[in-house]
């Protein structure tokens, strides 16, 4: 039977115009987790593809005056490059639904639930969302408009094919309730019952007002309905009817990853279809949330949408695959702005990560003729070592639950965990003290060893940026497991090779409507050097960060400012865990007036810089002795 196959798909993306933002994040989500399962040492089978039928594609076909396989050719063709291929989608088919091998499977199934009395003819009444291509009975709708989009739908009568889901809602019902994992995440599954519980009306499967679509067998003046075939491309691509050898390792699939707006189809419409079939049901329906602009869905139809392509000329390839694939919370939605692109990149790619694998390539060099040196037994080796292997267990349960932007966050968390280690550790001051030779040797071993351990933990999620890491640090082979991510295995004698700073930093571009030059006439609010002197800005080092019971915003920050300790009650919950904060350095208005906040006296105050859904606090870029002012 040969090793089963791990199975993820991506919806298949109506080639109506050139997709965005919001569909490359799905890719990409998709890519990465197929790239993890792959260094797992997994045979993958990863599959995008396009979803080519149906009446909007006809009528913009129509508008365009081309037929519509000739529209969609030219749009398929972009998405596969350079839209795939810029983004390094590592996709393993890419199925089409006007392809041969498809029209054979759609046809071969629709004939079957037909002969076995899924399928039958009768008469259609009800309403059309023509913008999601949905059929919806008066009941459904809202407000009389779509339950789905909230956009009008248009009154429709015709003869039809309808599929007999009613006798299969109570199945349904219970294989959900029976596998808790099958829809995710859990609100959406909630969702889908109650659905199912307020029953299941036979489903029209088949259009005669329009032809561009899959013809019903036997039956010419009807094409088959552009979801029923959209969903087949799941069997197609894994090569049921056609190579039963490859659909024995594929199927079922282990996910298919949608939008939340299309759960639905995939977690009700197409299990059904399945149990029909009598084939296994797929292992997870993952509902993702939206990239929003501003809190509206980014989308085609709305018109407000961003070109993946531009990001990348604009920030490279790396920083917009880090940004989408961190920046939105696994099933949640997630705001899209640019600043916070830019922030990102800057915060965790340019200072953490870069930073960290160019000092400890100059300490290298500068300390040890550019060798990375070998480990002597110590007993504080383990500090590296220990957060490595926590780190590797956490992005591991990460990927299994499909919580991507965790799995970066547990990496993030690890560059930080080794520049404040640099800081610890001192190594320019050991390198001063002949009898601490051993000590600064493995410091300089750990620090190679964790930039090594890095680069083979960010391979599924980036594509030039683990290449680069290892080539500065004078490995050349590409890495081959993510086992490899397990500490202590770096090659003593290694020559480094200091390169370019890994991400340049970005500078804030202007935005687009600020005007060139002040206005020479108009008096702006400055403020004078004197008014700035007023305050006591000072560098300071957090000893304790505590959550304050009851509130989910604050953190109590127990601060050293050079003189004694003081208690800084600080709105940055939301983005800190205390450990996070305990021994960083900040900067802190020292002259504010105390407020109690919470029963809690507050002295003063962190800065900190914030965009939309993004803060990071101030600290000075070097280590400074606390009490230094700030000016
Ligand atoms: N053709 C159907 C899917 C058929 S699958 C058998 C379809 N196509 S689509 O092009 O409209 O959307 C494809 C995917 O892109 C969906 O999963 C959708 O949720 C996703 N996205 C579209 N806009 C999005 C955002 N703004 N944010 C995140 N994902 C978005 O639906």
């Amino acid at each position: 039977m040969g090793t089963p196959v791990w199975y993820i798909t991506t919806p298949i993306y109506y080639p109506s115009g050139d997709l965005h933002v919001g569909n490359a994040y799905t890719t990409v989500v998709a890519d990465a987790l197929a790239r993890y399962h792959r260094l797992q040492g997994q045979p993958v089978l990863f599959v995008t593809g396009t979803d080519e039928h149906g009446q909007k594609i006809a009528k913009s076909a129509e508008a365009a005056g081309v037929s519509p396989l000739q529209y969609v050719n030219e749009i398929v063709a972009r998405i596969q490059d350079p839209l795939w291929a810029r983004l390094h989608i590592s996709y393993d088919d890419f199925i089409r639904t006007t392809e041969p091998r498809h029209y054979r499977v759609v046809q071969s199934i629709f004939s079957q639930l037909r002969d076995q009395g899924d399928i039958y003819k009768g008469v259609y009444e009800g309403w059309y969302c023509l913008p999601d291509e949905s059929f919806w009975t008066e009941s459904k709708l809202v407000d009389g408009n779509c339950p789905d989009c909230g956009r009008p739908v248009e009154k429709v009568q015709q003869e039809s094919y309808f599929f007999r889901m009613n006798r299969y809602q109570d199945a349904m019902i219970e294989y959900i309730e029976s596998h808790p994992d099958f829809i995710q995440p859990v609100s959406r599954r909630n969702e889908m019952l109650a659905f199912l519980r307020a029953g299941l009306e036979d489903l029209s499967i088949s259009r005669t007002e329009f032809t561009w679509g899959i013809p019903v067998p036997g039956d010419p003046d009807h094409v088959v309905y552009v979801w029923f075939d959209a969903l087949t491309n799941y069997l197609t691509a894994a090569g049921y009817l056609s190579d039963p050898e490859l659909f024995a390792r594929t199927w079922p699939a282990d996910v298919h990853l949608v939008g939340k707006e299309i759960v639905r189809f995939h977690s009700i419409i197409w299990p059904i279809m399945l149990m029909a079939l009598g084939l296994p049901l797929p292992r997870k329906i993952f509902g993702h949330g939206w990239v929003l602009l501003g809190d509206t869905k980014m989308s085609k139809s709305r018109g407000n949408v961003v070109d993946p392509l531009a990001l990348i000329d604009r920030y490279g390839l790396d920083a917009v695959r880090y940004y989408l694939l961190k920046e939105v919370p696994f099933g949640a939605d997630g705001s899209y702005t640019e600043d916070a692109l830019i922030l990102r990149t800057n915060v965790d790619l340019a200072n953490d990560l870069g930073n960290l694998l160019s000092r400890s390539t100059a300490m290298i060099e500068r300390f040890n003729g550019g060798v990375v040196p070998p480990l002597h037994e110590a007993s504080d080796s383990h500090l590296l070592s220990n957060e490595v292997a926590r780190v590797y267990q956490v992005v591991e349960d990460a990927m299994n639950r499909l919580e991507v932007s965790a799995a970066l966050t547990a990496i993030a968390t690890l560059v930080r965990v080794a520049n404040k280690y640099i800081e610890d550790q001192q190594p320019w001051a050991l390198a001063r003290q002949p009898e601490q030779r051993e000590q600064l040797e493995n410091v300089l071993y750990n620090l190679a060893e964790v930039c090594r351990v890095l680069s083979v933990l960010l391979t599924p999620f980036l594509i030039d940026a683990p290449q680069a890491m290892r080539h500065q640090l004078g490995i050349d082979e590409p890495v081959q497991g993510y086992q490899e991510a397990v500490f202590g295995g770096f090659p003593v004698g290694t020559h480094v090779r200091r390169g370019d700073p890994l991400f340049p930093r970005i500078e804030s571009l202007a935005p687009a409507n600020a005007s060139a030059s002040p206005d020479a006439e108009a008096e702006p609010n400055f403020i004078t050097i004197e008014d700035f002197q007023k305050l006591d800005l000072r560098v300071g080092t957090v000893k304790r960060a505590e959550v304050v019971e009851g509130a989910d915003r604050l953190l109590k920050l127990t601060v050293f400012d050079g003189e004694r300790e003081r208690t800084i009650v600080s709105g940055i919950r939301q983005y800190y865990q205390p450990d996070d904060l305990e021994g960083q350095q900040v900067v802190l208005v020292a002259n504010l007036k105390p407020v109690m906040l919470r029963g809690i006296r507050s002295e003063g105050m962190l800065l900190a810089g914030s965009v939309s859904g993004t803060l990071s606090v101030v600290a000075p870029s070097t280590h400074l002795p606390e009490g230094a002012r700030v000016k």
